[in-house]
């Protein structure tokens, strides 16, 4: 037997330090040796939680099947974990210290084979390698990580384009995961996060990590049949239960704005809202309310939104915006006059691309205008992901890539880490692409001018003002009686 016996002080609540942990995928985040980890079981972790880990070891690479086997809340875990080389018992506990926590982290090794008559020769290695597992703990719990800066490769990746574009797919996630990204261990458990679309693709991906992390959430569904589902396996998932839903067609401005005031008469604070919530039309159509349908869900229902919930971002500590918007936009520029197409030669990708340019714009805009409300503004996009909306509306494209495509996890990694990560809340007005921020042109040739970003800002008031006096309300400024 090899007993690894480590302890260390984090400043961070017992709570907090205990709920990173006891997800034994997050020593993928914080042991050098860990190579990939994941939850073999579904539901939230509980004795009898499996975890699959692969390990880099000297020897060679080597697969664990983790068992917890012991969980007091906040206090004690225990997991017991099978190779072909050696069983080892992980005991955790996790005690007060001032006004931080200490980890008093053992791991016994019961070593098989031919490994047993070389316990002597292994011992001094496998102690440095514990000593720096719980190294690795302290900085992930520390969680003290520097603003992030596009990487020297991403840069020149996206100057020679083609290579830039090579990075949305699942290849582009496993290069960003391998080794680069920080741990995140932040606490969202006080925090409330409002996700529009989460009935599929990314903003259920989405919506079930961030459950999974403790965040209360409310999400914004229009399909009243997919409700319970969506709740159920949600709640089953992750346990969590504090999750909202809210129904709207958020292509219908009169259904934002009856959103925006439900929310406001719940009078909870939005600390992340994140909006997901699109679709790329194949043809040309108008909404109820005279909009091109483009237009009215991918830049006009964020631009609502996100005006309309202001005062309850305002409300929390440090609110943050997430607008999703997609690789498609780089091949289009801003131009005002062409934003709601005309049904005459309607090419859905184009208005598609040309609405998420314009919501790119917004974003930065925003970032700039909010700065001194503490407000951060970052978009995404999530490269190309095996969904529900692209395997419809681009059925073409989604059977010749389906190979290369992310699945829905990896295409939102970013909005769940923008919504979460500490440090990126330390940007703002930026684009992400597997947590780096990524230029927002690949060619000169769509760059916008002032002219044109100052024109885009008069359109959407002047839209937004006329759906105002069309629905009798105002959303920036919200009655606070019942509707
Ligand atoms: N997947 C990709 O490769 C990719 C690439 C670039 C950008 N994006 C962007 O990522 C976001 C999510 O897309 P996805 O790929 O996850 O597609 P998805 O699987 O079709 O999910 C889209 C979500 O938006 C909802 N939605 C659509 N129209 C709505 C409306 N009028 N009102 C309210 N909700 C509405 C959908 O609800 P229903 O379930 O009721 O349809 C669904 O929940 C979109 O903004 C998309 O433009 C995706």
């Amino acid at each position: 037997m090899i007993v690894l016996h480590e302890k260390i002080d984090v400043d961070r609540p017992r709570r907090e330090a205990f709920a990173y942990i006891q997800d034994f995928t997050t020593t993928a985040e914080w042991d050098p040796v860990t190579s990939s980890a994941r939850k073999l079981t579904s539901g939230p972790v509980a004795v009898g939680t499996r975890f699959a880990l692969n390990c880099d070891l000297p020897l060679g690479s080597l697969d664990l099947e983790y068992t917890v086997t012991h969980l007091e809340p906040g206090s004690l875990l225990e997991l017991q974990g099978r190779s072909r080389l050696f069983d080892v018992t992980d005991t955790i506990h996790f005690s007060d210290v001032g006004g931080g926590c200490r980890i008093d982290y053992r791991a016994s090794f019961a070593l098989k084979g031919p490994l047993k008559h070389l316990r002597p020769a292994l011992e001094p290695g496998m102690n440095a390698m514990g000593r720096r597992s719980v190294e690795g703990m302290r900085a992930a719990l520390q969680d003290d990580f520097p603003p992030p800066v596009a990487g020297r490769g991403t840069r020149r990746a996206d100057h020679w384009v083609l290579p830039g574009v090579a990075l949305f797919t699942a290849a582009g996630y496993r290069r960003g995961q391998r080794g680069r990204w920080n741990p995140m261990s932040a606490w969202v458990g006080d925090k409330h996060m409002v996700i529009t679309g989460a009935s599929s693709g990314l903003g259920y991906a989405t919506a079930l990590e961030l459950a999974r992390a403790g965040a209360a959430l409310t999400l914004v569904i229009r399909d009243e049949r997919k409700a319970e589902s969506l709740l159920n396996s949600l709640r089953r998932e992750t346990g969590n239960d504090k999750i909202h839903l809210e129904l709207a067609d958020l292509s219908v401005m009169a259904e934002v704005d009856a959103l925006v005031r439900r929310l406001h008469r719940r009078g909870e604070a939005i600390d992340v809202l994140i909006n997901n919530a699109g679709a790329l039309f194949n043809d040309w159509e108008q909404t109820n309310e005279g909009l091109e349908q483009s237009f009215a869900l991918l830049t006009l229902s964020p631009y609502r939104l996100t005006n309309g919930l202001r005062p309850l971002l305002e409300k929390t500590p440090a609110p943050r915006v997430i607008n999703v918007v997609s690789g498609g936009m780089y091949t289009q520029s801003l131009d005002v006059s062409q934003l709601q197409a005309s049904a005459r030669g309607y090419r859905g990708a184009v208005a598609y691309a040309r609405a998420k340019r314009a919501l790119m714009v917004l974003t930065e805009h925003w970032a700039e205008e909010w700065a001194d409300k503490g407000i951060v503004v970052n978009a995404m996009h999530p490269g190309w992901a095996d969904t529900p909306g692209v395997e419809s509306s681009l059925p073409g494209f989604h059977k010749l890539t389906r190979r290369f495509l992310r699945d829905p996890a990896q295409g939102a990694d970013t909005i769940v880490w923008l919504a979460r990560a500490t440090e990126a809340g330390k940007v703002s007005g930026q684009l992400f692409l597997d947590r780096e921020p990524r230029t927002t042109h690949l060619l000169a040739s769509t760059r916008e001018t002032p002219e044109q970003r100052q024109a885009l800002l008069d359109y959407l008031e002047g839209v937004d003002a006329q759906c105002h006096t069309a629905s009798g309300h105002t959303t920036s400024t919200p009655d606070p009686s019942p509707a």
